[in-house]
């Protein structure tokens, strides 16, 4: 092996507790239900779990509203539970990452309990508060992400409280440098525990500019979701976040072998700015293929514009889909173009983080009106269907009994099952060797086994075909070459002029096409992907 970490060469999972497995028959995955699966994580070649929150919360944002730092919900389980839980994933040689939301608490913390007791709480500071203009209204033009102003007026103490996200998330408030001290105890608590790192939630987020000016208006505005409005010029990484970035790495970095990823919707240049000179995050999120429409010529110019700006030593970090997105499954519409997506995901330089379900290809499911849970959803229901999240986090498919094996049959689970959960389950899927899930066995493996794809090297290979992205790994003598086709023609490349040897497919995406390859006549079925050993 080389001397790269875990945390580069290994496939990331992320659970989203409430819906992977439920152990207790309540409807609401838990841990319990989480360590039952650690097999089938470990058989699927997943490295490391990043567990979505599971602290004690009121629920308003689903655990992105924490009332402790320090515990776990009863619903989820206890504090033995989590212990087990951890042990039990590194015995599987495993890791475990867990979600830090620093930006903001729920005001059900005892933090904020205090400071809205009066101006002098000693806590006061730990959040923003600011007087209302003089004719009463919210102290600035800030919109929160959810819908509606970012401030709430407070009746007790007369003043305005922020919160980026649901009233019950007011945010901390980072220029009191004790909100700091606290959060980086927070790190060392769960990291002396033995947690293997972070991903940090809105990381951009959490320091505001100092003056609270007014955001400009945003002349791109679709006239959809309302927080477009504004370009979000004095909330969104501010250079002071970066001080707060850097004391975060720096507890991290007391413990060997941690890791810190960051929550970074950005652009480009911005973006490229959270790895510090390696003293930030040791991987920033690129959401930038999670964002594009499914064609190959926007996705390609997107990894090759990334390759080209990354610095030396800076490591990609790539996603498809999570809790926040719409299924990529969903997204590209069929069961083929999701195995490209796959391919792709599991195949590019940089480390795949994959969302719960999508190695099954679940997709989003359609949530009558009277179930939504999803804040953002229920508070702007003429946008419900932009702005929901219900949709793809719905209950984890393991087999086709009742409930899908999630919970026990009869149980109402907390959002509904997708209709074809029947056919399309993990226990199904498992019994067919030509499966999206064979497939994803079957490219997790060959990232494992091929350095050149864990952590290898990028090289684009130019086609002339808009439909086809296609690149090569390598290390050493170690050389494959990945062809994937988005469209729906057949394709046939010559590629002899810029790659000679002989090659041989060793996996395609519908796990048929086998066989040795000639590089002047590369047929590319539609809609196929395929790696192929150079040699
Ligand atoms: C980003 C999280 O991914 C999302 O689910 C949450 O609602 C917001 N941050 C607020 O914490």
């Amino acid at each position: 092996m080389n001397n790269f970490k875990w945390w580069q060469t290994g496939i990331i999972y992320q659970i989203y507790p409430r819906s992977f497995q439920d152990s207790n028959n309540d409807g609401i995955g838990d841990i319990p239900g989480i360590i039952k699966r650690l097999d089938y994580l470990k058989e699927i070649g997943i490295k490391t779990i990043w567990l979505s929150p599971f602290y004690p919360s009121p629920m308003h944002d689903f655990g992105y509203d924490v009332s402790d730092y320090r515990d776990v919900h009863p619903i989820f389980g206890t504090m033995q539970d989590f212990d087990r839980l951890l042990k039990k994933i590194h015995e599987h040689d495993m890791k475990l990452i867990i979600d830090l939301i620093p930006n903001h608490t729920s005001s059900e913390h005892k933090w904020f309990k205090e400071s809205r007791k009066s101006s002098n709480n000693p806590y006061r500071d730990y959040y923003i508060w600011k007087d209302p203009k003089s004719n009463g209204k919210e102290p600035n033009n800030w919109l929160s992400y959810f819908g509606g102003a970012a401030w709430e007026f407070d009746k007790k103490t007369e003043q305005y409280y922020l919160h980026q996200f649901l009233k019950e998330q007011p945010d901390l408030n980072y220029q009191n440098p004790k909100v700091l001290t606290e959060m980086l105890k927070i790190m060392d608590f769960w990291l002396a525990k033995g947690v293997d790192g972070f991903r940090v939630d809105v990381i951009c987020n959490m320091w505001k500019h100092p003056k609270f000016p007014n955001h400009p208006i945003n002349a791109k505005w679709n006239g959809k979701v309302p927080i477009g409005k504004y370009v979000l010029k004095y909330t969104v990484n501010q250079p002071g976040t970066h001080k707060i970035v850097k004391a975060m790495r720096k507890v991290v970095d007391k413990y060997s072998d941690r890791v810190l990823i960051g929550e970074t919707y950005l652009p480009y240049e911005e973006l490229l700015e959270y790895y510090g000179n390696n003293d930030e995050c040791h991987m920033p999120f690129n959401f930038h293929l999670l964002e594009l429409k499914w064609k190959a010529s926007s996705i390609k110019k997107k990894v090759n514009d990334y390759e080209k700006i990354l610095p030396e030593g800076c490591w990609p970090s790539y996603a498809l889909g999570n809790h926040d997105n719409k299924r990529i499954a969903s997204k590209v519409g069929t069961e083929k173009q999701a195995r490209i997506a796959a391919m792709l995901l599991l195949t590019l330089r940089g480390t795949p983080t994959v969302y719960y379900g999508d190695e099954i290809a679940m997709k989003n499911v359609k949530i009558p009106k009277n179930m939504i849970q999803d804040p953002p959803a229920l508070k702007q229901p003429e946008i419900a269907d932009i702005v929901g999240r219900d949709p793809e986090r719905t209950p984890m498919q393991w087999d086709k009994t009742a409930n899908a094996g999630f919970s026990d049959n009869g149980v109402k689970t907390w959002l509904p099952l997708a209709k074809n959960f029947k056919t399309n389950n993990v226990k199904s899927l498992e019994a067919n060797k030509k499966s999206i899930l064979a497939l994803f066995k079957a490219l997790a493996k060959l990232r494992s086994k091929n350095c050149c794809l864990n952590s290898g090297e990028y090289k684009y290979v130019p086609t002339l075909q808009k439909d086809i992205f296609a690149f090569i790994r390598f290390v050493d003598d170690e050389k494959l070459l990945i062809i994937l086709n988005f469209g729906s023609k057949k394709i046939n490349l010559d590629l002899s002029k810029k790659i000679s040897g002989q090659a041989k497919i060793l996996l395609s995406s519908d796990m048929i096409q086998k066989g040795n390859v000639n590089m002047s006549k590369i047929t590319i079925l539609p809609n196929l992907g395929l790696v192929i050993k150079i040699s």
